[in-house]
């Protein structure tokens, strides 16, 4: 298939993320090598190849990326993609680094996770200056590709922090489109938004408010997203409420063409029938039975954390609340194991390097400290195995999710959904999963790890039957919004149709 007829075939919905279903390793013998990716928005997305042709449009990512799109012109079939139509971006190398490492990675995930460390950060300088012009190639590349590629009237559906300037682009050059834009991340507080440069402030927002519609994961980050708006852009804002009652919304008037962002709240949710039936193959089944070997002695209690190697997701602190655990609670010692599986993440930025090192450092520190011949107190896996993170899922007596903030978390949903004989969850009120498993979870502050190392406790004393049946209402909560549901619940808002009994 040549990049010119795929183009010419107009597509009806796109979707477009930096991240795509699938990353290539180019291996020394030239064979590209296909992998999944990580993260919460891929999860989402890959359940919608079988429920739509959408064309999802990507980054390359890599030299394997790069080599794949040489040999297809970036037009990949369903067959490579694990069932997705995806067109991949060849975006010059250069551009793509300052983009996605210097801006998006370690400016706007940073702003949103309000991850900075003042007083030296952050720092916008002229080095800034350039790396945000990138970013702004890097939009484009994707407005050009999506304007090229979209039949008249279709439906284009951008994702995340990466991408925050395409609704408006696009808009610009093809005014036919009808557009969203989704936020993976959580949207930060007008004060913290407010340290950006102001004209960025004003660039992002009105990027993202050249969608028809802006969706959130949850209420508190549409509000966040609204405050910042208002704040930002003045007089050009003005949030007014349908008569229906829906979701507040944003009207703006900006100097080019009036038009309304509705602003939406999709929580999403785990794919039950897929982890329930992915979680009982052979090869989990082995890893399962390799695990049990590792944890050791009889009726061992498992706490299971599984998380890239994440700032946002607090892994330190999570290591520090389980020793203060071990210091506190003696009766524990030799009886429970954890399981932290923390997999490399945005490696090219120095400090996700320094921070996997030092999760490194604080588990051997806690191995050097408690454990005894016949114990190793945390089990710290780097290596990225998705059949072992199920097989931990099915183990876990305890799931631990203490983000300093988050999006939503899948994993919080994913571990009571999965685990044999039902988990205590453990849970950041800073994550957005907690606004709907909340109610039947142990609250933490991801600050104080003394109050997190109690409610370990707690939830490792909690007697079978409440276990149980928490862990009952966590999967029925967690499952309420599975992925492709999520997805079509997006398009058919943004189609203007009704909603439908029954599509899943
Ligand atoms: C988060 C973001 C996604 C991203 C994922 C993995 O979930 O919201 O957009 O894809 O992290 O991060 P990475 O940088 O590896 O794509």
């Amino acid at each position: 298939v040549s990049e010119r007829s795929a183009v010419q075939a107009g597509a009806e919905v796109l979707v477009a993320s930096n991240r795509g279903p699938v990353s290539y390793g180019l291996e020394e013998d030239g064979t590209l090598t296909a992998k999944r990716g990580g993260g919460g928005l891929v999860s989402g997305l890959s359940a919608i190849g079988p429920e739509t042709d959408a064309v999802w449009v990507c980054a390359a990512l890599g030299e394997g990326d790069r080599e794949a799109v040489r040999r297809t012109g970036g037009v990949l079939e369903p067959g490579d993609t694990g069932g997705q139509r995806v067109r991949m971006l060849d975006i010059p190398a250069e551009v793509h680094a300052a983009a996605y490492n210097s801006i998006a990675n370690s400016v706007l995930w940073f702003v949103h996770h309000m991850l900075y460390q003042t007083p030296l950060e952050p720092v916008f300088d002229a080095e800034f200056r350039t790396q945000w012009a990138a970013y702004e190639t890097y939009n484009a590349a994707f407005a050009d590709a999506l304007a090229e590629g979209a039949a008249p009237g279709a439906a284009v559906l951008v994702q995340d922090y990466h991408l925050a300037l395409v609704p408006g682009m696009l808009r610009e050059r093809r005014p036919d489109l009808r557009i969203a834009h989704f936020s993976h991340t959580p949207w930060a507080p007008a004060e913290y938004f407010a340290m950006l440069p102001d004209d960025i402030q004003r660039k992002l927002t009105l990027g993202i408010l050249g969608a028809d519609r802006a969706n959130f994961l949850t209420r508190r980050w549409a509000e966040n997203f609204v405050a910042c708006a208002e704040t930002g852009l003045g007089g050009q804002c003005e949030r007014v409420r349908p008569e229906d009652g829906a979701p507040g919304i944003v009207a703006l008037v900006p100097e080019r063409k009036a038009h309304t962002t509705w602003i939406g709240v999709h929580g999403l949710g785990a794919d039950a029938r897929f982890l329930r039936e992915r979680a009982h193959r052979p090869d989990v089944e082995e890893r399962m039975a390799a695990l049990r070997t590792e944890i050791g002695g009889p009726g061992r209690r498992t706490i299971v954390r599984v998380d890239r190697t994440e700032l946002s997701k607090n892994i330190v602190r999570g290591l520090l609340a389980y020793q203060q655990l071990l210091a506190d609670r003696p009766e524990w010692r030799e009886r429970v194991v954890h399981l932290a599986f923390a997999y490399p993440s945005r490696q090219d930025l120095a400090v996700y390097r320094d921070y996997t090192a030092e999760v490194q450092r604080v588990a051997e520190a806690i191995n050097a400290e408690y454990g005894t011949a016949g114990w190793q107190p945390v089990l710290l896996h780097v290596k990225d195995d998705f059949a072992r993170s199920l097989a931990a899922y099915r183990l876990a007596d305890v799931a631990l999710v203490n983000p300093i903030r988050d999006g939503m978390n899948l994993v919080a949903k994913e571990i009571p959904v999965v685990s044999d004989a039902g988990c205590a969850l453990v849970l950041s009120r800073e994550a957005g999963a907690h606004e709907e498993l909340g109610a039947h979870a142990l609250t933490v502050n991801p600050y104080d790890v003394v109050g997190t190392a109690e409610a370990l406790h707690e939830a490792l004393s909690m007697d079978d039957g409440e276990r149980a049946a928490r862990t009952e209402r966590l999967a029925a909560a967690a499952t309420a919004l599975p992925p492709a549901r999520w997805f079509l619940d997006q398009l058919r808002e943004l189609r203007g149709e009704d909603a439908q009994e029954g599509t899943r």
